[in-house]
């Protein structure tokens, strides 16, 4: 299943970044400005990009890290990661790794932030729950997570839509996380607070101090 879910993504990889420029109302990719903002990152720090996809944050996000910080971004999908090296080829600190979300390939605590832009609710349930795990190991103790999704739409035609995309990706469990979203983050982050963004189509969840649900021995 998840070979083709990966082919679905290389695919789509060919025409990421025109679907994404014909329906999306944030033409000059301000939203994803204020995503990288909100990471707070500074200088010098590290942050993971996850499910990167064609990489269209990852500049962003150099720009508040700038020269002596790394930025990665991952993604399952070679299709997709192929985009981002093209896009990002004259940024020196930015990383790409092909690897699933659910299994992140880095040490403990290395993270100062991880972002993740419009993916989260298109993952199956049990790496969604995985992938909250993983990143609550990668991030600092000091770090945050920060999700931006589309906000349930208010028109019932689109919600409906917007459903069914979700349901056919596999994802039925977004929809239950969606409707208790903040119980299920608190799950794994002690502080959670969620804002809408400019325009009113999206949102950003943030996510703060990991839980430690295995505490490292001293
Ligand atoms: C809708 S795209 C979002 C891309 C990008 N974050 C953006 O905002 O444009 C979803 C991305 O998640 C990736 N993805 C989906 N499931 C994944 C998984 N289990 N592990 C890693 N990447 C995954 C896909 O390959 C795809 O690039």
């Amino acid at each position: 299943m998840r070979r083709w879910r990966r082919k679905y993504y290389d695919l789509f990889s060919t025409i990421y970044d025109r679907f994404v420029a014909l329906h999306s109302s944030d033409k000059q990719g301000k939203l994803r400005s204020y995503l990288a903002e909100k990471t707070n990152a500074a200088q010098g720090d590290r942050v993971l990009d996850i499910c990167t996809g064609t990489g269209s944050l990852l500049r962003c996000l150099t720009r508040r890290v700038k020269e002596r910080g790394i930025v990665v971004g991952l993604d399952f999908s070679i299709g997709m990661l192929e985009v981002a090296k093209r896009k990002n080829r004259n940024l020196n600190s930015v990383y790409l790794i092909q690897a699933e979300a659910s299994a992140l390939p880095f040490k403990t605590n290395v993270f100062h932030a991880v972002t993740c832009s419009h993916a989260f609710y298109e993952l199956r349930g049990e790496t969604q729950d995985h992938c909250m795990e993983e990143v609550g190991r990668v991030l600092t103790l000091a770090g945050s997570f920060l999700i931006m999704e589309h906000d349930i739409p208010k028109n019932p035609v689109i919600r409906m839509l917007y459903y069914i995309r979700l349901m056919s990706m596999g994802a039925s469990k977004a929809i239950q996380i969606l409707r208790h979203e903040k119980a299920y983050l608190s799950g794994y982050f002690e502080n959670v607070t969620s804002f809408k963004l400019p325009g009113g189509f999206s949102k950003i969840m943030v996510c703060r101090e990991p839980l430690i649900s295995d505490p490292p021995k001293a």
